[in-house]
């Protein structure tokens, strides 16, 4: 095992000692109906990068986007909010300014002085952020005033937009620490890994996740697979499943994925690649009826309106027999309905296996899985060995592709 290098810039490699920076971060956080931020993990991520242009005396105009507004302005994705909790959290005055080009910006960055920060309003209130245009690049660049553009929004890096793509044609680019950080644990975890390498994949879909399933069978020594995404597998595989949720058409992609694990497993595929071998039910399909658990048998006939919700005690067994076994485990997507604590047995059992062997790297991919982990139990978060701000990001690097918004950054 020897250590991945990050291959680009980085924050320590340009020298912004009193500059001005356009940094560009993830605050695509989630919002209450109310308005209030209901997950600041994103924001408090970002601090590290924040606190060492300070210490610099960078002035920093910082940028983002929040939601899906298509490139038109709506107030319920401003950033207002963030402007807030971003202050609370520094413990310094954070200026905001209702756009992110224009005069209005101009004025707010030239006027900032060293260790001074703006957030400007989301990004995606211009279509030409989304569209990767060169020409709102260039009006980002200049407006902020910026002598530097770093780039530190991880959960971004995988979308090509003028933010992460055609800016750096008009600033000197750098990575900031959390994608620094991001990129090399996610990397170190697919490409150069301390084995065995065990993947745990839950979530909905298959369809979403295919790419990744299907680079970790080529790269894992063990995969585990649960949530509903398992469902789809054990209705091909001829199991009655009641009403669970599954993913439907998508019988000859399982087929695929059965096959590439028979083959890499070989004799040991049934040990190696771990489907649900027992469940959690809700008879009646109400979340909140009492967990039952099955074995699973393909006679086994369920009730019409029966959810499979988590996986069983036997499956667990398995699952973190596998995971006691290894070394360095890849999670993405929950191993049952987590919303509600009677289904999510099954992920505390595997969190409580990554948690209390501090002999495996545990790298946790994906928002739900994240959120869960950090929900599970507090005194335990810093038991992990990483875990992402990434969604789409995390899962596109993790399934072996670039990302954009890295690529594009000035090579070490
Ligand atoms: C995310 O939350 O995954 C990122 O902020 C990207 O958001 P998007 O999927 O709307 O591009």
């Amino acid at each position: 095992m020897s250590q991945v290098v990050f291959p680009k810039k980085t924050l320590h490699d340009i020298d912004v000692v009193g500059k001005t920076v356009l940094l560009r971060v993830d605050y695509n956080v989630p919002m209450t109906a109310d308005g209030q931020i209901d997950d600041d993990f994103r924001i408090e991520a970002s601090l590290a990068t924040i606190n060492y242009l300070l210490e610099q005396q960078s002035k920093v105009v910082i940028c983002s986007h929040l939601g899906r507004p298509s490139g038109e302005r709506d107030e319920k994705f401003s950033l207002k909010p963030v402007a807030k909790k971003l202050a609370q959290a520094l413990g310094r005055e954070v200026k905001f300014v209702r756009d992110c080009v224009g005069p209005e910006v101009r004025a707010a960055s030239s006027g900032l002085v060293e260790g001074e920060i703006l957030l400007l309003e989301n990004l995606r209130f211009y279509a030409g952020e989304e569209d990767n245009e060169r020409d709102f690049a260039e009006r980002l660049a200049k407006d902020s005033a910026a002598d530097f553009f770093v780039q530190d929004g991880f959960g971004v890096v995988h979308r090509k937009a003028a933010s992460t793509d055609a800016i750096v044609e008009f600033l000197p680019s750098a990575a900031g620490f959390l994608v620094e950080r991001e990129w090399t644990a996610l990397k170190q975890a697919t490409d150069d890994p301390g084995r065995p390498l065990v993947a745990v994949l839950g979530g909905a879909k298959i369809s979403d996740k295919i790419e990744l399933v299907s680079h970790f069978i080529e790269i894992c020594d063990g995969i585990i697979i649960g949530g509903a995404m398992a469902n789809t597998f054990l209705k091909h595989l001829g199991f009655d499943i009641g009403d669970s949720l599954f993913e439907d058409g998508e019988g000859e992609t399982v087929q695929k994925i059965i096959d590439q694990a028979q083959n890499k497993f070989g004799e040991e595929y049934l040990a190696k690649f771990i489907l649900p071998s027992d469940v959690a039910i809700s008879e009646s399909g109400d979340l909140k009826a009492k967990r039952r658990e099955v074995v699973l048998s393909r006679d086994k006939q369920l009730s019409r309106a029966t959810k499979i919700l988590d996986i069983g005690e036997q499956t667990i067994g398995y699952a973190t027999a596998l995971i006691g076994s290894s070394r360095t485990v890849i999670w993405n997507g929950p191993l049952g309905l987590t919303e509600e604590p009677a289904w999510a047995n099954g992920s505390a059992k595997v969190a409580e296996a990554l948690a209390n062997d501090q002999g495996i790297v545990s790298v946790i991919g994906g928002g739900d899985t994240a959120s869960f982990i950090r929900n599970w139990d507090v005194q335990k978060v810093d038991s992990f060995s990483h875990i992402s701000t990434g969604g789409g990001a995390s899962l596109e690097l993790l399934s072996g592709l670039n990302l954009p918004g890295v690529d594009s950054l000035m090579d070490r």
